[in-house]
């Protein structure tokens, strides 16, 4: 059995330590590729550097929502050019966070559209954050025409009407450690019924820690948690389920080998 993680931030601080432990846990519970995501230029360079060190991670490079404000063109460019790394899968994770709104609306969006366009450019997929802007990312996916670049909405937690409207711009849909928690009876009907061959797991490390791990330091062996749940609620065998998201990962992530 083999999962894969394709969101896990283990560039953050709270890896420094122990991060050839980590990633020895998750590849002897069976995470065979993990995709570790930045959120500005500093990281994009460290998730490369990451991917580089461990033959299983894989990196994506894109400035998030939360680091939107005031970011020079040069960022882009470089952005653009560390994409053409050969493992580099995804740009991400980028999107637009109105909970935190360090950046003006308008801003965010621009920085979104600005990495979609690379996305375009380079031929790789995006990973999407979104937090309390659900209608405007839709609108802005849209009418980028995000079919060009395939992406996921990543830890989603929407309406099964949102998954729909995403599902139909080619998106796919992948759930984290909330899918567990005891309150998220809404999310876990959605994980219930997003296709076979648009469902992808995550760990979102070193946040979102799967029940009974709340608030603990998450990390990428958990996404076997998530992926059980998500099992679960499906009527699935947690191989089958395994089987089937890694088939996904691979086909979304063209870049991440076998
Ligand atoms: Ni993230």
């Amino acid at each position: 059995m083999m999962l894969v993680d394709t969101h896990c931030h283990l560039m953050d601080q709270q890896f420094a330590d122990d991060l050839d432990d980590v990633i020895r846990r998750a590849e002897a519970e069976g995470i065979g590729r993990m995709i570790v995501p930045a959120v500005d230029l500093a990281t994009a360079h460290e998730v490369i550097r990451i991917a580089e060190a461990y033959p299983n991670v894989y990196a994506a490079v894109g400035i998030h929502p939360e680091s939107a404000n005031d970011v020079p063109a040069s960022h882009f460019d470089e952005i653009e050019r560390l994409a053409k790394h050969e493992k580099v899968v995804a740009i991400g994770e980028i999107g637009l966070d109105y909970y935190w709104d360090s950046a003006p609306h308008a801003v965010q969006q621009d920085v979104m559209a600005r990495q979609i366009e690379i996305a375009k450019r380079v031929g790789l997929p995006i990973i999407v954050h979104n937090r309390e802007s659900t209608e405007d990312i839709i609108q802005l996916l849209d009418r980028m025409n995000v079919a060009e670049s395939g992406g996921v909405m990543h830890c989603f937690s929407g309406s099964e009407n949102d998954a729909r409207r995403c599902l139909a711009m080619g998106m796919y849909i992948s759930f984290g450690g909330p899918v567990t928690f005891k309150k998220a009876d809404d999310v876990r009907a959605v994980a219930a019924v997003i296709p076979d061959d648009r469902i992808l797991v995550e760990t979102d490390s070193p946040y979102l820690s799967p029940h009974p791990f709340r608030g603990k330091r998450n990390e990428p062996s958990r996404v076997k948690i998530v992926a059980q749940q998500v099992a679960d609620v499906r009527n699935v065998s947690l191989e089958a389920l395994a089987a089937q998201t890694t088939a996904n990962a691979l086909r979304l992530f063209s870049k991440v080998g076998l």
